[in-house]
C-alpha cells in the first residue's frame, strides 16, 4: 500500500451554495492554498437543512456549483469529492434518498448534531441512521457539541454505534482548547480532521497547520492513523 492520501474531510469550498465560498475566485484560492499545504482531496460538504430545503433542490444547486468548480481545477489543486454537512432535524432518519447526501461513492454521512444536550431521541435517530439506514455516520466538528453533553458514557455509546468523530483543524490551533482533543485523537477516540473552511479570512483552509501540530505533539503515527482511517472510509 502506498502513502495514504491527505484528506480534508469537511469544507465549504463550493461557490455560492451556503455561507462558505462566495464565488469561484474564492474557491480557486481555497483550493490553491490547500494544495500548497499538501492536501490531496477535499470533501466538499455544503450545509443541507432538510427542515427548510428539499433534497432535489439541494442536489441540483450542489451539482451546478460542482460543475463550475470543474472549470477551474488545475493539477496543483486537491481533488474534490462531493458530500454534504447534513444538519440534524426531526424526520431526517426517514428522508428518502438520504444516501445521495453521503460522500460520493460511499455510505459515509457527515452529520451536524444539535448544539444542546442529546436526549434518547437523538440517540434513537443515530441508531436508526446507522443500523436501519446502513449509513456510516461521521459527526462534524464533534468538539463543538461536547460541552453540552453530560453523559459520562458518551465515548462508549458512540463507539457502540461505530460513529466516527471529525475534529476541526481550528480547534487544534488554539493552545487553550486543543488539550482534550489531542488526547481523544491520541487514544483513537476521535478519528478525522477537517478544516471546515468557509472563507479566506477567519475560516481559511488550515488543515496543514493542524496536521503540523498533531505531528509535533503526538507524532507521525497518529497522523498516519487519521489518514488511514479517512482513506479506508473513502475506499481510496
Ligand atoms: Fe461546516
Amino acid at each position: 500500500m502506498g502513502t495514504p492520501f491527505i484528506i480534508d474531510f469537511h469544507s465549504h469550498i463550493l461557490p455560492g451554495i451556503d455561507d462558505g465560498s462566495q464565488n469561484l475566485d474564492m474557491t480557486r484560492e481555497m483550493l490553491l492554498q490547500s494544495g500548497e499545504a499538501g492536501v490531496d482531496l477535499m470533501v466538499a460538504t455544503p450545509h443541507f437543512y432538510g427542515h427548510r430545503d428539499t433534497l432535489e433542490a439541494f442536489l441540483e444547486r450542489r451539482g451546478k456549483a460542482r460543475r463550475a468548480v470543474g472549470t477551474i481545477l488545475t493539477p496543483d489543486m486537491p481533488g474534490v469529492r462531493l458530500g454534504a454537512e447534513v444538519a440534524f432535524y426531526s424526520g431526517l432518519e426517514e428522508l428518502d434518498g438520504i444516501e445521495q447526501l453521503c460522500i460520493q461513492g460511499t455510505n459515509v454521512l457527515l452529520l451536524e448534531m444539535p448544539f444542546a444536550p442529546w436526549t434518547e431521541y437523538e440517540w434513537n435517530v443515530l441508531t436508526t441512521l446507522t443500523l436501519d439506514r446502513n449509513l456510516q455516520i461521521v459527526l462534524a466538528h464533534f468538539e463543538r457539541y461536547y460541552e453540552f453533553q453530560k453523559d459520562p458514557n458518551l465515548p462508549q455509546r458512540l463507539k457502540e454505534l461505530f460513529v466516527y468523530l471529525q475534529i476541526n483543524a481550528g480547534t487544534l490551533l488554539h493552545w487553550n482548547k486543543r488539550g482534550r482533543w489531542m488526547d481523544w485523537l491520541a487514544r483513537g477516540d476521535a478519528h478525522l480532521l477537517g478544516s471546515d473552511t468557509h472563507n479566506l479570512t477567519n475560516r481559511a483552509p488550515n488543515l496543514g497547520q493542524a496536521r503540523d501540530v498533531v505531528k509535533r505533539k503526538l507524532g507521525s503515527a497518529v497522523l498516519e492513523r487519521i489518514d488511514q482511517t479517512g482513506n479506508k472510509l473513502l475506499e481510496l
